[in-house]
C-alpha cells in the first residue's frame, strides 16, 4: 500500500491542517420569538431552551449571545389572535410591537445584524403566508402587503429582510419598494427553496400560526423536486436577492449543494424547528449525545455549501465552539 489515507488522520495537528470545513459563530443566525408585554419568558414546549420573549426579558440574554460571538438574529412575532385579520394589516401598523422591538434592539445593540420575517402567516386570521380568498392563496393580492411590511421593517431599522412566504415575484416587488423609499442598503435574504415540510411543527406552535384550513402545498415546494430549486434561485437572484436560502436544511443538503454549484450568491440554510426538536427528544431519552449531534449537523450543513445557518442551536453551538 503506497497510499494510506489514515496517515492524514494520525494526530490532531494534522487533522486540523487538512480540515476542509470551518464552523464558527460568524456562520450562525439565531431565530427568536418576540411577544408583546412585560416579563414574559414562555418556553416553546416542542423546542426546549427556546422562548417567546418580551423585550425586557430578551435584552439581558441578547447581551450574552453577543458575547458568545453571535451577530445575526432572525426575529419572529407571536401575535395576539385578536390582532389578526384576512389581510394581515397589523404587520405594518404603527403600533405593531414587533416593529417597536426592532427599533429598541437596534438602538441597544447597533453592532447586531437584525433579520426580519416577511410573510402573512403570523398576522393572518387564516394562518397562511398570503391572502386567502375563497380558499385560494392569492399571489398578486399579497405582494403589495409584503412590500408594505418590508418598508415598515426597514423604517424600524432592520438590516436584512427575510421573505418566507414563497409568493412569486415578491423579491422584486420588495426590492423596488425598499429602493423607492431610500432603503437601498437593506438586504434581502430570500427563502428561495422552501419546501412544504413536516418539520415546521414546533415553529407553528411557537407563533400559533398553523394554517386554519388546507396546507401550504400551493406555494411551498414539493419535497420530491430538485430542478425546481434552480428556477426559484434564478428568479430570486434576478429580482435582487442578496442571499438565497434552502429550508429545511438536513433533508435538503443536496439542494444546498446544487445551488452552491450553480450560483455565486451566498447561500444560507434553515435548520428548522422540527430538526432541532428531534435532537432534543433523542438526547433526553439518552439515545444521542446532544453536543456531538448538534455540531455534526451544523458542520454537515456547512459542508454541503451553506455560508450561514439559521439554527435554534446557535447559543449552545457557540458555547461549544468557545470550549
Ligand atoms: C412562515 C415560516 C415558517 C418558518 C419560518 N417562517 C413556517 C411555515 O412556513 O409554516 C419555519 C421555521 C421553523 O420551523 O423553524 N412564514
Amino acid at each position: 500500500m503506497n497510499i494510506r489515507p489514515r496517515r492524514n488522520r494520525k494526530n490532531s495537528a494534522i487533522r486540523a491542517m487538512v480540515e476542509e470545513t470551518q464552523l464558527g459563530p460568524q456562520h450562525l443566525i439565531y431565530p427568536l420569538f418576540l411577544f408583546d408585554g412585560k416579563n414574559v419568558k414562555d418556553e416553546v414546549k416542542s423546542l426546549p431552551g427556546n422562548y417567546r420573549w418580551s423585550l425586557d426579558t430578551l435584552i439581558p440574554e441578547f447581551e450574552k449571545w453577543m458575547e458568545l460571538g453571535i451577530r445575526t438574529f432572525d426575529l419572529f412575532p407571536a401575535v395576539d389572535e385578536m390582532l389578526k385579520d384576512q389581510m394581515g394589516s397589523y404587520s405594518y401598523a404603527d403600533e405593531n410591537f414587533y416593529l417597536h422591538a426592532i427599533r429598541a434592539l437596534k438602538e441597544r445593540f447597533p453592532e447586531a445584524v437584525l433579520m426580519s420575517d416577511v410573510a402573512l402567516d403570523p398576522y393572518s386570521s387564516d394562518g397562511h403566508d398570503g391572502v386567502v380568498v375563497d380558499g385560494k392563496i392569492v399571489n398578486d393580492l399579497t405582494l403589495p402587503i409584503l412590500a408594505k411590511m418590508s418598508v415598515a421593517q426597514a423604517q424600524a431599522g432592520i438590516d436584512i429582510i427575510g421573505p418566507s412566504d414563497m409568493m412569486d415575484g415578491r423579491v422584486g416587488v420588495i426590492r423596488e419598494a425598499l429602493d423607492d423609499t431610500g432603503f437601498t442598503d437593506v438586504s434581502i435574504m430570500s427563502y428561495t427553496a422552501k419546501y412544504a415540510s413536516a418539520f415546521y411543527g414546533p415553529f407553528r406552535d411557537a407563533l400559533n400560526s398553523a394554517p386554519k384550513s388546507g396546507d401550504k402545498k400551493t406555494y411551498q415546494m414539493n419535497p420530491a423536486n430538485k430542478r425546481e430549486a434552480l428556477i426559484e434561485a434564478q428568479l430570486d437572484i434576478a429580482e435582487g436577492a442578496d442571499f438565497i436560502m434552502v429550508k429545511p436544511a438536513l433533508c435538503y443538503l443536496d439542494i444546498i449543494h446544487l445551488l452552491k454549484d450553480n450560483f455565486a450568491t451566498p447561500i444560507t440554510a434553515y435548520n428548522v424547528s422540527g430538526e432541532c426538536a428531534m435532537v432534543h427528544a433523542a438526547a433526553k431519552n439518552g439515545w444521542l449525545d446532544y453536543d456531538r449531534a448538534v455540531m455534526e449537523m451544523l458542520l454537515s450543513i456547512r459542508r454541503a455549501g451553506a455560508d450561514g445557518i439559521l439554527t435554534y442551536f446557535a447559543p449552545d453551538a457557540a458555547r461549544m465552539m468557545k470550549r
